[in-house]
């Protein structure tokens, strides 16, 4: 089988929405992948930050086998045991009060599932949120993006939402009223360009939020398990959400999200409000479970964070260094970018890295966003930065 004719087979099949680079892979182990030709990769970008554990673990790969041989799926009339486990782990790891679950298959039916909760709980129809966020692509999640380019065709069908400039506190303080349900924010943007907001941006959303009794919505899908060196990004500065949303690196691969609340925000809820055939499913819960069992087990969000601070380092010194090629490092453990000046250079520099040998991903068209695995092997993580930051200045 060719490259080639793989195209073909996909250009007379496939609804035509999605733009992919030339390589077919096959096969993943640890922070490596292989392509159709057998050819190894270093995989910088995790399959967008999901793969937390690296690909196939074998913990994971167990825990799903065993679960599939057991029960695969059951509908929610029943008890199952796998999703019991995992939400009262998630109670464990998350700040107080976060104990409440519900369980989706993708980060963007949680975001749904979230925005309706906002809804029930406070009886309001309006949110806001922030320029250059994304949130997801079913239309609750996509009302409250602040990226255009993926609203605008279906701006009619989606929820009243205010977007205001991300990172700029007096404009949340300007925009959220006593009409607000929710303030929707990642407390970092990842999609958006790995933005940072200023130190306290997030305590005050906190106040605003409480001010009018409207809910602080975390969407932690890219930044929640470990990713930026902490359960949550929102602990960084000591701040619980209402709600918070949970997805990638959740499942390690598997597709399984969450959205959790508060035990004042859940008594909001009645019988029926929400569901799912999936919601809950044993083997995705079973795969999540294994995987925080995993990074419990390997300190990986500990190691997020120190390794992350050492890549971070690496990067600013190359921003210095090339002030002309690179204009900002940035970012938390293990979840960077580097902003470089040229986008077209930023836009070939994937496919470039993939004749090198590395996967590593382009967001908002110049920033080079590294989200590897978070127990990616060193011996693998600097050669593949070198050569990244090689192709970047040439
Ligand atoms: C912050 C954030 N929210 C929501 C989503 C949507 O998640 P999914 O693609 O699983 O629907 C993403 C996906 O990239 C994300 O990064």
């Amino acid at each position: 089988m060719s490259i080639d004719s793989v195209r073909e087979r996909e250009a007379r099949w496939f609804l035509p929405v999605v733009k992919r680079l030339p390589i077919v892979l096959v096969e993943g182990l640890g922070s490596r992948v292989r392509d159709l030709d057998g050819r190894e990769l270093v995989d910088l970008s995790a399959g967008w930050g999901v793969t937390a554990i690296g690909h196939c673990h074998p913990a994971l790969v167990e825990a799903i086998a065993a679960q599939a041989g057991r029960l695969m799926q059951t509908t929610n009339l029943f008890y199952t045991l796998p999703q019991l486990d995992l939400a009262e782990k998630l109670a464990s790891l998350m700040p107080a009060p976060l104990t409440r679950s519900f369980f989706t298959s993708s980060g963007t039916e949680a975001m749904d599932g979230a925005l309706k909760l906002a809804h029930r709980a406070t009886g309001r129809t309006r949110f806001v949120s922030t320029h250059d966020s994304f949130h997801g692509r079913t239309l609750g999640a996509l009302g409250v993006n602040g990226q255009e380019k993926h609203r605008a065709p279906y701006e009619a069908l989606l929820p009243a939402t205010t977007r205001i400039p991300y990172g700029d506190a007096a404009a949340a303080r300007d925009a959220v009223d006593g009409r607000t349900a929710a303030f929707v924010v990642e407390p970092i943007q990842g999609e958006g360009g790995v933005n940072v907001p200023p130190r306290g941006y997030i305590t005050a959303l906190r106040e605003i939020c409480d001010a009018h009794g409207a809910l602080l919505l975390a969407d932690e899908i890219q930044t929640g398990i470990g990713r930026t060196g902490a359960m949550l990004a929102c602990e960084h500065e000591g701040v619980v959400p209402d709600v918070v949303t949970l997805g990638k690196g959740l499942g390690g691969g598997f597709p399984i999200a969450a959205f959790l609340t508060t035990e004042a925000v859940a008594k909001t809820v009645a019988l029926g409000d929400h569901g799912g055939t999936y919601a809950g499913n044993p083997l995705g819960c079973a795969a999540s479970n294994a995987v925080l069992r995993v990074i419990e087990e390997e300190k990986l969000v500990a190691r997020a964070a120190a390794l992350g601070e050492r890549v971070l380092a690496k990067l600013r010194a190359f921003a210095a260094e090339h002030p002309d090629v690179a204009r900002e490092a940035r970012g938390r453990g293990l979840l960077l970018g580097l902003e470089l000046r040229d986008a077209e250079r930023a836009g070939q520099l994937p496919l470039r890295a993939i004749e090198r040998g590395v996967l590593v991903n382009v967001t908002a068209g110049r920033v080079v966003r590294l989200f590897p695995a978070l127990n990616v092997p060193e011996d693998d993580l600097w050669p593949a930065l070198e050569t990244v930051l090689a192709l970047a200045k040439a």
